[in-house]
């Protein structure tokens, strides 16, 4: 079979350890999915720029909504970020030329999903974005695919891992929420504005996209209840310890009647819970479904596991799976109900 071509927008952590995990798994690949996986062309802002990763044969491109028009690709992955600008218009030029895109891109995702979505289908393509909630977690793929027998009642979870590493700290090191902020960012997990972060927007983009697969709403983030983690202080963390608590910064949506319930804020949770015991960057998150009710943890955020989750949409669509971004068609996507939101 032909090879499947591939076009990366944006070549840092993740997009260099995509290219590094395609390498290094080249062999076997090829063999599961039963045809070679090739990276053939790449746009990035620093072209001389070390990354560790051989680059010698692919094209270079300067802008990268360029690539994404290029007929000698097939998938399109967008690592740029941010909800308009390029990434928006690389991706929408992807789909118009009709590429396979992946992105990890939860922002964009969450304020544009429904009408790239139309758009996807209406060209025939699809967009994947298991990278884009939960980094390593395949949350993306076991609701869209391996629990649809369930009917889903409450999809919730730390889905923020700069978040939960703070509160973490924070608890076990009697550190400043200042101190522990800092931290996140120096090693990289906290997004570009931090903002997104502590004031709990980047989980509500995470959780808006949770919604729409779990339920079939529209992913809107102006329907989700947002706090962020602020105004915890320590104080805060050692009563609910005090209490038998732990304190999580939650993203939730549930069924609420006709409508879905979408909440995300500081959280006390039994210290004996799963979630409650998830420190760290590390994210979790519990699927209640009728017939199976589980949570799955793992790491949130970081290059490895983010290229991961990225390899695994790609080897997706290289042995030919297809489908809607959202596992319904655009049209069927309902808004979620803002009135069943205000109480939690
Ligand atoms: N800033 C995000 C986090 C990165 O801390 O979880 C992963 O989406």
């Amino acid at each position: 079979a032909p090879p499947l071509k591939i076009g990366i927008a944006g070549l840092g952590t993740v997009g260099a350890g995509v290219v590094r995990m395609l390498a290094r798994r080249k062999d076997e690949i090829a063999l599961r999915v039963g045809r070679p996986v090739e990276v053939v062309a790449v746009s990035a802002r620093d072209r001389t720029r070390n990354r560790d990763c051989d680059l010698s044969a692919v094209r270079w491109f300067e802008d990268a909504v360029e690539l994404a028009r290029d007929p000698d690709i097939d998938v399109f992955v967008e690592l740029i970020g941010g909800h308009d600008g390029i990434a928006r218009d690389a991706v929408e030029a992807a789909i118009a030329s009709g590429h396979e895109v992946i992105t990890a891109n939860k922002a964009l995702l969450a304020h544009h999903g429904v009408s790239l979505a139309s758009g996807a289908e209406a060209n025939g393509c699809n967009i994947y974005f298991e990278a884009a909630v939960a980094g390593g977690i395949p949350v993306i793929k076991a609701l869209r695919e391996a629990l649809l027998g369930n009917e889903i009642a409450r999809v919730s979870g730390i889905l923020n891992g700069t978040c939960n590493y703070i509160l973490t700290r924070m608890h076990e090191e009697g550190l400043s929420f200042d101190a522990c902020l800092e931290q996140a960012q120096l090693l990289g997990y906290a997004e570009a504005d931090p903002t997104f972060d502590v004031d709990g927007f980047d989980t509500a983009h995470k959780l808006s996209l949770l919604a729409a697969l779990a339920f079939g709403v529209q992913p809107d983030p102006e329907a989700i209840h947002v706090e962020g983690i602020r105004s915890i202080t320590l104080a805060d963390l050692e009563a609910a310890d005090e209490l038998g608590y732990r304190i999580k910064l939650l993203g939730v949506a549930a069924r609420a009647g006709a409508a879905v319930e979408l909440r995300v804020h500081p959280t006390m949770v039994p210290k004996h819970w799963p979630i409650a015991q998830v420190s760290g960057v590390t994210n979790a998150v519990a699927i209640d479904g009728d017939a199976v009710a589980l949570t799955l943890v793992g790491p949130g955020a970081g290059g490895d596991a983010t290229a991961s989750a990225v390899v695994g949409d790609i080897c997706d669509i290289a042995a030919g799976k297809s489908g809607t971004p959202f596992g319904w068609k655009a049209r069927d996507l309902r808004p979620a109900g803002k009135a069943a939101i205000q109480r939690h």
